[in-house]
Protein backbone atom coordinates (compact mmCIF):
# COMPACT_ATOMS: atom_id res chain seq x y z
CA UNK A 1 0.00 0.00 0.00
CA UNK A 2 1.56 3.02 -0.89
CA UNK A 3 1.68 5.72 2.21
CA UNK A 4 1.00 9.33 1.64
CA UNK A 5 1.79 12.08 4.28
CA UNK A 6 0.02 14.97 4.06
CA UNK A 7 1.40 18.56 5.08
CA UNK A 8 -1.26 21.31 5.23
CA UNK A 9 -2.51 23.99 8.01
CA UNK A 10 -5.82 24.00 7.74
CA UNK A 11 -7.67 20.82 9.21
CA UNK A 12 -10.52 20.78 6.72
CA UNK A 13 -7.79 19.76 3.64
CA UNK A 14 -6.49 17.52 6.09
CA UNK A 15 -9.46 15.50 6.95
CA UNK A 16 -10.76 15.86 3.29
CA UNK A 17 -7.85 14.45 2.20
CA UNK A 18 -7.71 11.69 4.53
CA UNK A 19 -11.35 10.25 4.11
CA UNK A 20 -10.90 10.23 0.56
CA UNK A 21 -7.63 8.93 0.65
CA UNK A 22 -8.10 5.67 3.01
CA UNK A 23 -11.45 4.91 0.57
CA UNK A 24 -9.21 4.64 -2.07
CA UNK A 25 -6.72 2.52 -0.04
CA UNK A 26 -3.73 4.61 0.49
CA UNK A 27 -2.10 4.66 3.94
CA UNK A 28 -2.33 8.28 4.99
CA UNK A 29 -0.30 10.35 8.13
CA UNK A 30 -1.24 13.89 8.62
CA UNK A 31 0.59 17.00 9.80
CA UNK A 32 -0.44 20.42 10.69
CA UNK A 33 2.92 22.36 10.47
CA UNK A 34 5.99 22.31 8.44
CA UNK A 35 8.14 21.20 11.41
CA UNK A 36 6.26 18.27 12.25
CA UNK A 37 5.65 17.18 8.53
CA UNK A 38 9.46 17.31 7.95
CA UNK A 39 10.04 15.15 11.76
CA UNK A 40 7.67 12.94 10.38
CA UNK A 41 9.43 12.51 6.53
CA UNK A 42 12.99 11.71 8.24
CA UNK A 43 11.51 8.94 10.76
CA UNK A 44 9.21 7.48 8.67
CA UNK A 45 9.14 5.84 4.70
CA UNK A 46 6.52 7.73 2.20
CA UNK A 47 5.83 7.29 -1.17
CA UNK A 48 4.30 10.71 -1.92
CA UNK A 49 4.05 13.64 -0.42
CA UNK A 50 0.91 16.15 -0.48
CA UNK A 51 2.58 19.65 0.69
CA UNK A 52 0.95 22.71 1.44
CA UNK A 53 2.62 25.80 0.00
CA UNK A 54 1.09 28.54 2.25
CA UNK A 55 1.63 27.69 6.09
CA UNK A 56 2.47 29.71 9.24
CA UNK A 57 6.14 29.02 9.83
CA UNK A 58 8.24 26.45 7.51
CA UNK A 59 5.65 26.70 4.73
CA UNK A 60 6.08 24.07 1.32
CA UNK A 61 8.75 25.92 -0.90
CA UNK A 62 11.72 25.57 2.66
CA UNK A 63 10.34 21.46 2.99
CA UNK A 64 11.19 21.36 -0.52
CA UNK A 65 14.31 22.70 0.02
CA UNK A 66 15.09 20.70 3.02
CA UNK A 67 14.19 17.84 0.53
CA UNK A 68 16.68 18.65 -1.92
CA UNK A 69 19.21 19.46 0.66
CA UNK A 70 19.39 16.48 2.12
CA UNK A 71 18.96 14.30 -0.68
CA UNK A 72 15.92 12.55 0.85
CA UNK A 73 13.84 10.21 -1.49
CA UNK A 74 10.68 11.24 -1.63
CA UNK A 75 7.76 12.45 -4.37
CA UNK A 76 6.05 15.54 -3.94
CA UNK A 77 2.57 17.34 -4.72
CA UNK A 78 2.31 20.72 -4.08
CA UNK A 79 -1.26 22.28 -3.08
CA UNK A 80 -1.80 26.23 -3.52
CA UNK A 81 -4.31 28.32 -3.49
CA UNK A 82 -1.97 30.82 -4.79
CA UNK A 83 -1.49 29.54 -8.11
CA UNK A 84 0.95 31.52 -10.33
CA UNK A 85 3.36 30.23 -12.47
CA UNK A 86 5.86 31.58 -11.08
CA UNK A 87 5.40 29.58 -7.65
CA UNK A 88 4.55 26.52 -9.78
CA UNK A 89 8.38 26.54 -11.38
CA UNK A 90 9.81 27.49 -8.48
CA UNK A 91 8.35 24.43 -7.13
CA UNK A 92 9.04 22.09 -9.84
CA UNK A 93 12.98 23.40 -10.03
CA UNK A 94 13.32 22.48 -6.31
CA UNK A 95 11.94 18.83 -7.16
CA UNK A 96 8.04 19.37 -6.83
CA UNK A 97 6.53 16.69 -9.18
CA UNK A 98 3.81 18.35 -9.72
CA UNK A 99 1.46 20.92 -8.11
CA UNK A 100 -2.53 21.34 -7.65
CA UNK A 101 -4.06 24.48 -6.98
CA UNK A 102 -7.20 24.99 -4.41
CA UNK A 103 -10.07 24.44 -4.56
CA UNK A 104 -9.29 21.15 -6.29
CA UNK A 105 -11.98 18.27 -7.38
CA UNK A 106 -11.11 14.96 -5.73
CA UNK A 107 -10.86 13.31 -8.68
CA UNK A 108 -8.42 15.92 -10.15
CA UNK A 109 -5.92 15.55 -7.28
CA UNK A 110 -6.90 11.61 -7.23
CA UNK A 111 -5.30 11.47 -10.70
CA UNK A 112 -2.32 13.28 -10.02
CA UNK A 113 -1.67 11.16 -6.90
CA UNK A 114 -1.70 8.24 -9.20
CA UNK A 115 0.36 9.80 -12.23
CA UNK A 116 3.32 10.60 -9.56
CA UNK A 117 3.23 7.29 -7.86
CA UNK A 118 3.55 5.84 -11.29
CA UNK A 119 6.60 7.54 -12.43
CA UNK A 120 8.18 7.12 -8.83
CA UNK A 121 7.70 2.98 -8.90
CA UNK A 122 9.33 3.59 -13.37
CA UNK A 123 12.24 5.25 -11.68
CA UNK A 124 12.71 2.87 -8.58
CA UNK A 125 12.46 0.44 -10.94
CA UNK A 126 14.95 1.86 -13.39
CA UNK A 127 17.39 2.46 -10.62
CA UNK A 128 16.90 -1.14 -9.29
CA UNK A 129 18.08 -2.48 -12.65
CA UNK A 130 20.99 -0.01 -12.68
CA UNK A 131 22.25 -1.34 -10.05
CA UNK A 132 21.69 -5.00 -10.97
CA UNK A 133 23.58 -4.35 -14.10
CA UNK A 134 26.34 -2.50 -12.13
CA UNK A 135 26.40 -5.99 -9.65
CA UNK A 136 26.30 -7.74 -13.09
CA UNK A 137 29.76 -6.47 -13.60
CA UNK A 138 31.58 -6.76 -10.39
CA UNK A 139 33.21 -9.26 -10.86
CA UNK A 140 34.82 -6.85 -13.14
CA UNK A 141 35.64 -4.49 -10.63
CA UNK A 142 38.45 -2.32 -9.74
CA UNK A 143 40.09 -4.09 -6.55
CA UNK A 144 42.35 -1.74 -3.73
CA UNK A 145 42.18 0.28 -1.33
CA UNK A 146 45.44 2.25 -1.60
CA UNK A 147 45.16 5.96 -2.10
CA UNK A 148 46.58 6.24 -5.85
CA UNK A 149 43.38 3.18 -6.62
CA UNK A 150 40.76 5.04 -4.55
CA UNK A 151 41.84 8.17 -7.15
CA UNK A 152 41.38 6.07 -10.09
CA UNK A 153 37.33 4.51 -9.04
CA UNK A 154 36.56 8.27 -7.92
CA UNK A 155 38.14 9.89 -11.23
CA UNK A 156 35.71 7.35 -12.49
CA UNK A 157 32.74 8.00 -11.17
CA UNK A 158 33.05 11.60 -11.97
CA UNK A 159 33.71 11.31 -15.65
CA UNK A 160 32.00 7.75 -16.43
CA UNK A 161 28.83 9.75 -17.38
CA UNK A 162 30.10 12.60 -19.89
CA UNK A 163 30.42 12.03 -23.42
CA UNK A 164 34.19 13.31 -22.98
CA UNK A 165 37.08 11.21 -24.66
CA UNK A 166 39.58 9.54 -22.27
CA UNK A 167 42.97 8.57 -22.69
CA UNK A 168 44.13 5.93 -20.92
CA UNK A 169 47.76 5.25 -19.89
CA UNK A 170 49.68 3.46 -17.93
CA UNK A 171 52.14 0.62 -17.76
CA UNK A 172 50.95 -3.07 -19.26
CA UNK A 173 48.96 -5.02 -17.14
CA UNK A 174 47.70 -1.75 -14.79
CA UNK A 175 44.16 -2.66 -15.94
CA UNK A 176 43.70 -0.09 -18.67
CA UNK A 177 40.98 -2.05 -20.70
CA UNK A 178 39.18 -2.73 -17.18
CA UNK A 179 39.00 0.94 -16.64
CA UNK A 180 37.40 1.33 -20.03
CA UNK A 181 34.53 -1.19 -19.36
CA UNK A 182 33.98 0.14 -15.64
CA UNK A 183 33.62 3.90 -17.33
CA UNK A 184 31.34 2.50 -19.82
CA UNK A 185 29.18 0.41 -17.88
CA UNK A 186 28.89 3.24 -15.32
CA UNK A 187 27.77 5.91 -17.91
CA UNK A 188 24.30 6.39 -19.50
CA UNK A 189 25.57 4.46 -22.69
CA UNK A 190 25.58 1.29 -20.69
CA UNK A 191 22.77 -0.49 -22.33
CA UNK A 192 24.45 0.13 -25.44
CA UNK A 193 28.05 -1.98 -26.69
CA UNK A 194 31.17 -2.19 -25.50
CA UNK A 195 32.83 -2.20 -28.64
CA UNK A 196 37.24 -3.19 -28.02
CA UNK A 197 40.04 -2.54 -31.05
CA UNK A 198 43.02 -3.59 -30.44
CA UNK A 199 44.99 -1.25 -32.65
CA UNK A 200 48.28 -3.58 -32.57
CA UNK A 201 46.79 -6.65 -32.63
CA UNK A 202 44.98 -6.05 -35.98
CA UNK A 203 47.35 -6.08 -39.35
CA UNK A 204 47.79 -2.29 -40.92
CA UNK A 205 46.04 -2.99 -44.40
CA UNK A 206 42.59 -3.87 -42.87
CA UNK A 207 42.74 -1.92 -39.58
CA UNK A 208 40.75 1.00 -41.77
CA UNK A 209 38.07 -1.81 -42.70
CA UNK A 210 37.46 -2.65 -39.56
CA UNK A 211 37.36 0.80 -37.76
CA UNK A 212 34.98 1.81 -40.59
CA UNK A 213 33.58 -0.92 -42.41
CA UNK A 214 33.39 -1.91 -46.24
CA UNK A 215 31.02 -1.88 -49.06
CA UNK A 216 30.94 -4.71 -51.41
CA UNK A 217 33.97 -5.19 -53.82
CA UNK A 218 35.94 -2.27 -51.99
CA UNK A 219 38.78 -4.16 -52.57
CA UNK A 220 39.75 -7.87 -53.45
CA UNK A 221 37.83 -10.50 -51.11
CA UNK A 222 35.41 -7.29 -49.95
CA UNK A 223 32.33 -10.07 -50.87
CA UNK A 224 30.32 -8.00 -48.63
CA UNK A 225 29.07 -5.14 -47.28
CA UNK A 226 30.64 -4.98 -43.94
CA UNK A 227 30.03 -2.59 -41.30
CA UNK A 228 32.75 -1.54 -39.08
CA UNK A 229 33.59 -0.83 -35.22
CA UNK A 230 32.20 2.75 -35.12
CA UNK A 231 28.83 1.69 -36.42
CA UNK A 232 29.00 -1.50 -33.97
CA UNK A 233 29.32 1.08 -31.47
CA UNK A 234 26.77 3.32 -32.40
CA UNK A 235 25.28 4.87 -29.18
CA UNK A 236 28.36 3.05 -26.61
CA UNK A 237 31.64 2.89 -26.60
CA UNK A 238 34.83 2.51 -28.89
CA UNK A 239 37.41 1.27 -26.98
CA UNK A 240 40.80 2.33 -28.98
CA UNK A 241 43.25 0.17 -27.35
CA UNK A 242 47.13 0.91 -28.00
CA UNK A 243 46.21 3.87 -30.12
CA UNK A 244 49.84 4.79 -30.18
CA UNK A 245 50.51 1.94 -33.09
CA UNK A 246 47.74 3.23 -35.32
CA UNK A 247 49.67 4.15 -38.72
CA UNK A 248 49.63 7.64 -39.68
CA UNK A 249 47.28 7.54 -42.68
CA UNK A 250 44.88 6.14 -39.72
CA UNK A 251 45.62 8.82 -37.36
CA UNK A 252 44.26 11.31 -39.91
CA UNK A 253 40.69 9.62 -40.62
CA UNK A 254 40.23 8.76 -37.10
CA UNK A 255 41.03 12.43 -36.07
CA UNK A 256 37.99 13.61 -38.83
CA UNK A 257 35.59 11.35 -36.97
CA UNK A 258 36.13 12.76 -33.95
CA UNK A 259 35.78 15.95 -34.97
CA UNK A 260 33.03 15.76 -37.55
CA UNK A 261 31.14 12.08 -35.79
CA UNK A 262 30.97 10.88 -39.53
CA UNK A 263 32.97 8.92 -42.32
CA UNK A 264 32.01 6.53 -45.44
CA UNK A 265 32.47 2.85 -45.34
CA UNK A 266 36.17 1.90 -46.97
CA UNK A 267 34.58 2.07 -50.68
CA UNK A 268 31.61 3.50 -49.94
CA UNK A 269 30.11 7.35 -50.54
CA UNK A 270 27.45 7.45 -48.28
CA UNK A 271 28.38 9.61 -44.94
CA UNK A 272 27.51 8.02 -41.82
CA UNK A 273 26.75 9.87 -38.42
CA UNK A 274 27.64 8.05 -35.17
CA UNK A 275 27.41 8.44 -31.81
CA UNK A 276 30.39 7.07 -29.97
CA UNK A 277 32.04 7.57 -26.67
CA UNK A 278 36.16 7.15 -27.19
CA UNK A 279 38.37 5.98 -24.85
CA UNK A 280 41.89 5.07 -26.09
CA UNK A 281 44.70 3.49 -24.35
CA UNK A 282 48.30 3.18 -24.45
CA UNK A 283 51.20 2.39 -22.79
CA UNK A 284 53.28 4.23 -24.73
CA UNK A 285 54.20 7.83 -23.45
CA UNK A 286 52.18 9.50 -26.55
CA UNK A 287 53.65 12.84 -25.58
CA UNK A 288 57.11 12.12 -26.45
CA UNK A 289 55.95 9.92 -29.99
CA UNK A 290 54.02 13.82 -30.38
CA UNK A 291 57.45 15.14 -29.94
CA UNK A 292 58.98 12.67 -32.30
CA UNK A 293 56.85 12.98 -34.88
CA UNK A 294 55.59 9.70 -34.67
CA UNK A 295 51.85 10.66 -33.57
CA UNK A 296 49.34 13.63 -34.58
CA UNK A 297 49.69 16.28 -32.14
CA UNK A 298 46.40 17.50 -33.24
CA UNK A 299 44.96 13.73 -32.73
CA UNK A 300 46.68 13.54 -29.51
CA UNK A 301 44.82 16.79 -28.07
CA UNK A 302 41.75 15.54 -29.19
CA UNK A 303 42.11 12.46 -27.27
CA UNK A 304 43.87 13.39 -24.13
CA UNK A 305 40.58 15.58 -23.26
CA UNK A 306 40.81 13.24 -20.15
CA UNK A 307 43.64 12.02 -19.21
CA UNK A 308 43.76 8.96 -16.97
CA UNK A 309 47.09 7.66 -15.68
CA UNK A 310 46.94 3.86 -13.92
CA UNK A 311 49.60 3.53 -11.11
CA UNK A 312 51.86 0.53 -11.26
CA UNK A 313 51.61 -2.31 -9.23
CA UNK A 314 54.54 -1.46 -7.22
CA UNK A 315 53.05 1.90 -5.94
CA UNK A 316 50.08 0.35 -4.62
CA UNK A 317 51.75 -2.43 -2.32
CA UNK A 318 49.36 -2.15 0.15
CA UNK A 319 46.83 -3.94 -2.11
CA UNK A 320 48.57 -6.91 -3.26
CA UNK A 321 47.09 -8.84 -0.27
CA UNK A 322 43.32 -8.04 -1.53
CA UNK A 323 44.25 -8.68 -4.81
CA UNK A 324 45.59 -11.99 -3.87
CA UNK A 325 42.52 -12.98 -2.02
CA UNK A 326 40.54 -11.55 -5.09
CA UNK A 327 42.53 -13.49 -7.44
CA UNK A 328 42.47 -16.58 -5.77
CA UNK A 329 38.75 -16.93 -4.98
CA UNK A 330 38.08 -15.21 -8.28
CA UNK A 331 40.03 -17.62 -10.68
CA UNK A 332 39.14 -20.85 -8.02
CA UNK A 333 35.65 -20.33 -8.73
CA UNK A 334 35.80 -19.39 -12.56
CA UNK A 335 37.91 -22.78 -12.54
CA UNK A 336 36.10 -24.85 -10.60
CA UNK A 337 39.18 -25.69 -8.59
CA UNK A 338 38.73 -25.78 -4.33
CA UNK A 339 40.96 -22.19 -4.00
CA UNK A 340 44.34 -22.67 -1.92
CA UNK A 341 45.69 -20.98 0.74
CA UNK A 342 48.51 -18.30 0.55
CA UNK A 343 51.06 -18.82 3.12
CA UNK A 344 51.92 -15.41 4.45
CA UNK A 345 55.47 -15.77 4.12
CA UNK A 346 54.72 -16.34 0.68
CA UNK A 347 52.66 -13.23 0.58
CA UNK A 348 55.77 -10.96 1.76
CA UNK A 349 57.15 -12.20 -0.83
CA UNK A 350 54.87 -11.17 -3.25
CA UNK A 351 54.41 -7.77 -1.82
CA UNK A 352 57.98 -7.42 -2.13
CA UNK A 353 57.99 -7.95 -5.36
CA UNK A 354 58.42 -5.47 -8.09
CA UNK A 355 55.94 -6.56 -10.78
CA UNK A 356 56.98 -5.25 -13.93
CA UNK A 357 53.43 -6.73 -15.57
CA UNK A 358 51.42 -5.32 -13.49
CA UNK A 359 48.23 -6.77 -11.89
CA UNK A 360 47.82 -9.27 -15.09
CA UNK A 361 51.15 -10.69 -14.14
CA UNK A 362 49.94 -11.30 -10.40
CA UNK A 363 46.34 -13.04 -11.93
CA UNK A 364 48.34 -14.90 -14.47
CA UNK A 365 50.79 -16.07 -11.68
CA UNK A 366 47.37 -17.14 -9.19
CA UNK A 367 46.04 -18.80 -11.94
CA UNK A 368 48.76 -21.00 -12.62
CA UNK A 369 49.17 -21.60 -9.09
CA UNK A 370 45.63 -22.68 -9.08
CA UNK A 371 46.11 -25.27 -11.40
CA UNK A 372 49.04 -26.37 -10.02
CA UNK A 373 47.96 -26.39 -6.06
CA UNK A 374 44.20 -27.25 -5.71
CA UNK A 375 43.90 -26.69 -2.31
CA UNK A 376 46.75 -26.93 -0.69
CA UNK A 377 49.01 -24.60 1.07
CA UNK A 378 51.16 -22.24 -1.10
CA UNK A 379 55.02 -21.92 0.19
CA UNK A 380 57.69 -19.34 -1.32
CA UNK A 381 59.05 -22.80 -2.86
CA UNK A 382 56.04 -22.79 -5.49
CA UNK A 383 56.78 -19.29 -6.98
CA UNK A 384 59.30 -18.67 -9.68
CA UNK A 385 62.70 -18.44 -9.96
CA UNK A 386 61.97 -14.60 -10.27
CA UNK A 387 61.00 -14.07 -7.13
CA UNK A 388 64.65 -14.98 -5.55
CA UNK A 389 66.42 -12.11 -8.02
CA UNK A 390 69.10 -10.89 -6.51
CA UNK A 391 66.99 -7.22 -6.12
CA UNK A 392 64.49 -9.74 -4.06
CA UNK A 393 64.92 -10.82 -0.81
CA UNK A 394 67.12 -14.08 -0.35
CA UNK A 395 64.72 -17.11 0.22
CA UNK A 396 65.91 -17.75 3.91
CA UNK A 397 64.34 -14.28 4.67
CA UNK A 398 61.14 -15.45 6.76
CA UNK A 399 58.07 -12.69 7.53
CA UNK A 400 59.89 -12.69 10.60
CA UNK A 401 62.85 -11.37 9.12
CA UNK A 402 60.74 -8.35 7.52
CA UNK A 403 61.12 -5.12 8.81
CA UNK A 404 57.65 -3.86 9.98
CA UNK A 405 56.86 -0.17 11.26
CA UNK A 406 57.84 -1.14 15.00
CA UNK A 407 61.45 -1.63 13.78
CA UNK A 408 63.92 -4.38 14.93
CA UNK A 409 66.93 -4.33 16.88
CA UNK A 410 69.37 -5.06 14.63
CA UNK A 411 71.56 -6.61 17.04
CA UNK A 412 69.88 -8.92 18.66
CA UNK A 413 68.60 -9.90 14.92
CA UNK A 414 71.87 -10.63 13.55
CA UNK A 415 73.03 -12.57 16.83
CA UNK A 416 70.07 -15.01 16.55
CA UNK A 417 71.02 -15.75 13.15
CA UNK A 418 74.13 -15.87 13.62
CA UNK A 419 73.70 -18.71 16.66
CA UNK A 420 71.09 -20.61 14.62
CA UNK A 421 73.14 -20.57 11.84
CA UNK A 422 76.20 -21.88 13.87
CA UNK A 423 74.06 -24.30 15.87
CA UNK A 424 72.47 -25.98 12.18
CA UNK A 425 76.36 -25.97 10.84
CA UNK A 426 77.36 -28.38 13.92
CA UNK A 427 74.22 -30.38 13.33
CA UNK A 428 74.62 -30.97 9.51
CA UNK A 429 78.15 -31.75 10.19
CA UNK A 430 77.71 -33.97 13.39
CA UNK A 431 79.80 -31.69 15.64
CA UNK A 432 82.78 -31.68 13.32
CA UNK A 433 83.91 -28.27 13.73
CA UNK A 434 86.20 -28.04 10.54
CA UNK A 435 83.36 -29.11 8.31
CA UNK A 436 80.87 -26.37 10.00
CA UNK A 437 83.18 -24.19 9.85
CA UNK A 438 83.70 -24.31 6.23
CA UNK A 439 79.55 -24.85 5.52
CA UNK A 440 79.80 -21.42 6.74
CA UNK A 441 82.29 -20.13 5.13
CA UNK A 442 85.20 -19.73 8.39
CA UNK A 443 87.99 -20.63 9.40
CA UNK A 444 88.04 -23.33 11.89
CA UNK A 445 89.49 -21.03 14.88
CA UNK A 446 87.08 -17.94 14.23
CA UNK A 447 84.52 -20.66 14.44
CA UNK A 448 85.47 -22.03 17.70
CA UNK A 449 86.06 -17.94 18.94
CA UNK A 450 82.34 -17.86 18.20
CA UNK A 451 81.12 -20.73 19.91
CA UNK A 452 83.20 -19.11 22.99
CA UNK A 453 81.70 -15.88 23.05
CA UNK A 454 77.91 -17.68 22.51
CA UNK A 455 78.51 -19.90 24.77
CA UNK A 456 77.75 -22.16 22.44
CA UNK A 457 78.36 -25.52 24.13
CA UNK A 458 78.05 -28.65 21.71
CA UNK A 459 80.08 -30.14 24.86
CA UNK A 460 81.71 -34.04 23.80
CA UNK A 461 79.37 -34.20 20.71
CA UNK A 462 81.87 -31.30 19.12
CA UNK A 463 85.00 -33.11 17.57
CA UNK A 464 88.09 -31.11 16.56
N1 LIG B 1 42.73 -2.91 -9.76
C1 LIG B 1 42.35 -4.08 -10.30
N2 LIG B 1 41.44 -4.85 -9.67
C2 LIG B 1 41.05 -6.04 -10.18
N3 LIG B 1 41.51 -6.53 -11.33
C3 LIG B 1 42.41 -5.81 -12.01
C4 LIG B 1 42.88 -4.55 -11.54
N4 LIG B 1 43.76 -4.07 -12.43
C5 LIG B 1 43.85 -4.98 -13.40
N5 LIG B 1 43.05 -6.03 -13.17
C6 LIG B 1 42.93 -7.26 -13.98
O1 LIG B 1 44.20 -7.51 -14.52
C7 LIG B 1 44.11 -7.96 -15.86
C8 LIG B 1 44.85 -7.01 -16.76
O2 LIG B 1 44.13 -5.81 -16.87
P1 LIG B 1 43.89 -5.10 -18.28
O3 LIG B 1 43.80 -6.07 -19.38
O4 LIG B 1 42.78 -4.14 -18.11
O5 LIG B 1 45.28 -4.31 -18.36
P2 LIG B 1 45.88 -3.41 -19.51
O6 LIG B 1 46.41 -2.20 -18.86
O7 LIG B 1 44.89 -3.26 -20.59
O8 LIG B 1 47.10 -4.30 -19.97
P3 LIG B 1 47.90 -4.31 -21.38
O9 LIG B 1 48.63 -3.03 -21.46
O10 LIG B 1 48.80 -5.49 -21.20
O11 LIG B 1 46.87 -4.49 -22.43
C9 LIG B 1 42.64 -8.04 -16.17
O12 LIG B 1 42.20 -9.36 -15.95
C10 LIG B 1 42.01 -7.09 -15.18
O13 LIG B 1 40.70 -7.48 -14.87
MG1 LIG C 1 45.01 -3.92 -22.56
Amino acid sequence: MPRILVIDDEASIRELLKDFLLAKGFEIATAEDGETGLNLLKEEKFDLLLLDLMMPGMNGMDILRNIASEKMDITSIMITAYASIQTAVEAMKLGAFDYITKPFNLEDMHFAIKRALDVTRLHEENNRLKKELKRKFSSNKIIGNSIPIQNVIKFIEKIADTDSTVLVTGESGTGKELVAKTIHYQSSRSRNPFVPLNCAAIPKDILESELFGHEKGAFTGAVNTRIGRFELANNGTLFLDEIGELAPALQVKLLRVLQEKEFERVGGIKTIKVDVRIIAATNKDLEKAVKEGAFREDLFYRLNVIPLHLPPLRKMKEDIPLLLEHFVLDISKRKKKEPPRILPETANYLINYKWPGNVRELENLIERLIILKEGDIITPEDLPERFYDKLQMPKVFSKAHMLSSEGVDLNVMLDEIENNMIVQALEMSRGVKSKAASLLGLNRTTLIEKMKKKAIDFGAKTVE
